[in-house]
């Protein structure tokens, strides 16, 4: 038996739980770190169930940790590697199942706790920017809700590839570590709209947010909605997005199938991977809380005003 955050009637309980058994292709990872993303509170507080085939009620979307075994049919990776992945659930425990393809190995300059909070932030916002999105060097890019996991993310690997980044948040006192991650200009979230144009928005925060994206778009911009903190419906003035040749898209990570999953990690493997080994890229780390005090993390990640990433942490081995 191993010990996971179940979820409980609303709450997390630290249990024992049978151990998890990895498939014909699947990794068992010890788990040293993993994120705490707004999808796990939504699914702990009943509004998002787990995509099939993952655990119904163990959240964790994201892991970095040890391989302690390899299921019968993996050619990947080697007993004991550290590796890091976005899996569909089931990563706030000891031990969890990971598909080897969606495996990415951790860097030796890397720590695990880090590593916990790198896979989620950095493949939705590969994702959104490049894959979907089509950044390209030289456009000008505004991040919203950039002082979260994906925003920090986000900010990083735009000004990486060129584009000159704005980003926006509501607390000033994040300017100068923006700043550092490399945003050529920082906003408050409300001023946003009157700085355009903009290329390409990522679309954080959501709602009415959505509306003044567009009006700060740019001819033939484009709008990625990946976030809806601020709600999940708004009103689009829709003479503004034919007029713009605008296009507004959405996307989710967490209900793509394997085979999905393992094709956005592939891009981040060969794109982003590089930079972090060679300390282009970081993960702003807000705070850490031990595994088995997940709910106190949970309680971090819902209060706001954080810088960066919640990671959980186990208490023991390397970190
Ligand atoms: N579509 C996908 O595949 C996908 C994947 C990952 C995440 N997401 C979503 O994308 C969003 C960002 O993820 P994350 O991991 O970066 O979350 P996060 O770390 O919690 O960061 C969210 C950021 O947005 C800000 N924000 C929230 N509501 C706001 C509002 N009404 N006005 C201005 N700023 C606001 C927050 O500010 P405060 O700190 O002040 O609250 C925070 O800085 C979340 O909604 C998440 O659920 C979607």
């Amino acid at each position: 038996m191993v010990r996971a955050n179940v979820i409980r009637d609303g709450s997390l309980v630290w249990q024992e739980v049978p151990d998890p058994i990895p498939g014909e292709h699947e990794l068992l990872v010890k788990v040293g770190a993993t994120g705490v993303n707004a999808a796990d509170v939504m699914q702990l507080q009943g509004g998002y169930p787990a995509p099939p085939g993952s655990p119904k009620d163990i959240p964790g979307l994201e892991l970095a940790g040890v391989i302690v075994l390899r299921g019968p049919a993996v050619t990947r990776f080697h007993v004991g590697a550290r590796v890091m992945a976005l899996v569909g659930g089931g990563a706030h425990a000891e031990l969890a199942t990971v598909d080897e393809w969606s495996a990415m190995e951790v860097p030796d300059n890397c720590s695990l706790t880090a590593a916990g909070g790198f896979p989620e932030g950095f493949i939705t916002a590969w994702d959104a920017l490049v894959s979907r999105g089509g950044l390209s060097a030289g456009e000008r890019v505004l991040i919203t809700g950039a002082s979260g996991g994906v925003g920090t993310a986000a900010v990083q690997l735009a000004a990486t590839l060129g584009a000159r980044v704005v980003a926006s948040t509501r607390h000033p006192e994040h300017a100068s570590e923006l700043a550092g991650l490399g945003a050529a200009e920082v906003l408050e979230a409300t001023e946003a709209v009157g700085r355009g144009p903009f290329d390409l928005i990522l679309e954080l925060v959501g709602g009415s947010h959505v509306a003044d994206a567009l009006s700060a778009l740019d001819t033939e911009g484009r709008v990625a909605v990946i976030g809806i903190g601020a709600g999940r419906t708004t009103e689009l003035d829709l003479l503004t997005l034919m007029g713009k040749r605008a296009r507004v898209f959405g996307s989710t990570l967490r209900a793509r199938t394997v085979w999905e999953k393992a094709g956005a990690t592939a891009a981040v493997r060969k794109h982003v991977l590089p930079l972090l080994r060679n300390g282009k890229l970081r993960v702003p780390i807000a705070a850490t809380f031990p595994l088995e005090r997940a709910a106190d993390g949970y309680d971090h990640l819902v209060k706001g005003g954080k810088f960066g990433k919640v990671v959980l942490v186990r208490g023991e081995g390397p970190n």
